[in-house]
């Protein structure tokens, strides 16, 4: 629990274990990027094309006009805050740095990462698919303060993950896949909730909140909230993504590029730290469950083509790239790719 950045006293300066080297931590390009932001209340062939044209361009983008009521939005930002001003006390108990664990608080990142910390303290709940129908049997482990935080985490799990089909649906009509392909065991796993809290950090420029990484699963609905951090890998340089109000920004997991044999990117990221003000982000990860067996479509590999990835279990896929090592992130995709030409077994 000594490790909760977010209870230490503010350190003057930052220990050497999160200190990055200068040549791992390349800039962001100045100014910032809009990711494309996508209005779901259009037409279903325009938002159709805009998803499918801004997941090949960037892997990431944001909704708005989603459906998610600014109440369930407000209430979970405020919630979150309650919970991390909670004293330590009431907290005690949910840490813990066993990663097997489904719901824990604890410092720093899920991966592996050889020491190496991360300006970073995450409560992460895994949120069964029937969260909010089946009441709270459903949520055994979670906090039990703030009182109102198993309600507002259970509804906007939901509501999120709603939007998060409804993004998958689109982009299945828009890519030639049948519309319910992802319904079943692909997104039947425990989705998990994170929440991501950065704490002022006293040496930004040498520290990161989290490594560059691709998400795992099959895709990601994030709120970001105003305080900027999240940086993603656009054509080689890093850029800033802009916050608008009230959007989630939706990125592809490793097991979407899967499925669609590359067509779309899960595209790494990272997110910087700042000296002044705290910043707290949700995830929220849409995951297959852990023996479904991902591999690419054959819709989408197409007669004669040629699978560029190789099925593997969902579990076996996370022990395999359960490593994130700086400056080589991108092998997290590359590897799988490489592997499977070179027909190597992982
Ligand atoms: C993650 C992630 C971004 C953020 O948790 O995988 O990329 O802004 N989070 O916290
Ligand atoms: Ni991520």
């Amino acid at each position: 629990m000594e490790n909760m950045l977010h209870l230490a006293p503010s350190l003057a300066r930052v220990p050497d274990c999160f200190i990055i080297p200068p040549d791992q931590l390349p800039p962001a390009t100045t100014g910032v990027v809009s990711l494309p932001v996508i209005d779901m209340s259009g037409s279903h062939d325009e938002v159709c094309r805009a998803i499918l044209d801004a997941g090949k361009e960037y892997g990431f983008f944001q909704v708005v006009n989603h459906g998610v009521p600014e109440q369930v939005m407000q209430d979970m930002e405020a919630v979150c805050a309650e919970f991390y001003r909670l004293p330590a006390a009431d907290k005690a108990h949910l840490y813990s740095e066993d990663k097997t664990k489904p719901n824990r608080l604890f410092s720093g990142t899920t991966y592996n990462t050889g020491g190496d910390k991360y300006w970073m303290d995450c409560l992460r709940l895994a949120c069964p698919v029937t969260v909010g129908d089946a009441g709270d049997a459903t949520s055994d482990g979670w906090p039990d303060k703030p009182r109102r935080l198993r309600e507002v985490f259970e509804r906007f799990v939901a509501q999120s993950r709603g939007v998060g089909m409804q993004v998958l649906r689109l982009l299945c009509d828009a890519a030639g896949l049948r519309a319910d392909y992802f319904d079943g065991e692909l997104s039947r796993g425990d989705a998990i909730l994170g929440v991501n809290h950065y704490p002022p950090c006293p040496d930004p420029a040498a520290t990161l909140g989290l490594p560059p990484h691709c998400d795992r699963n099959l895709i990601t609905l994030l709120v970001t909230g105003p305080v900027h951090g999240l940086e993603v890998l656009h054509a080689g340089e890093w850029v800033k993504v802009q916050h608008v109000p009230g959007a989630f920004v939706v990125n592809f997991g490793l097991q979407l590029e899967v499925v669609t044999n590359g067509m779309l990117k899960s595209v790494e990221h990272r997110v910087m730290t700042n000296a002044a003000l705290p910043r707290t982000a949700v995830a929220l990860f849409i995951c297959p469950t852990e023996d479904c067996v991902v591999g690419p479509a054959e819709e989408l590999v197409g007669d004669g083509g040629t699978p560029c990835y190789r099925a593997l279990r969902f579990d076996e896929f996370k022990r395999i790239y359960a490593t994130v090592k700086l400056g080589s992130a991108l092998n997290l995709t590359t590897n799988l790719k490489n592997n499977q030409k070179a027909d190597n077994i992982m």
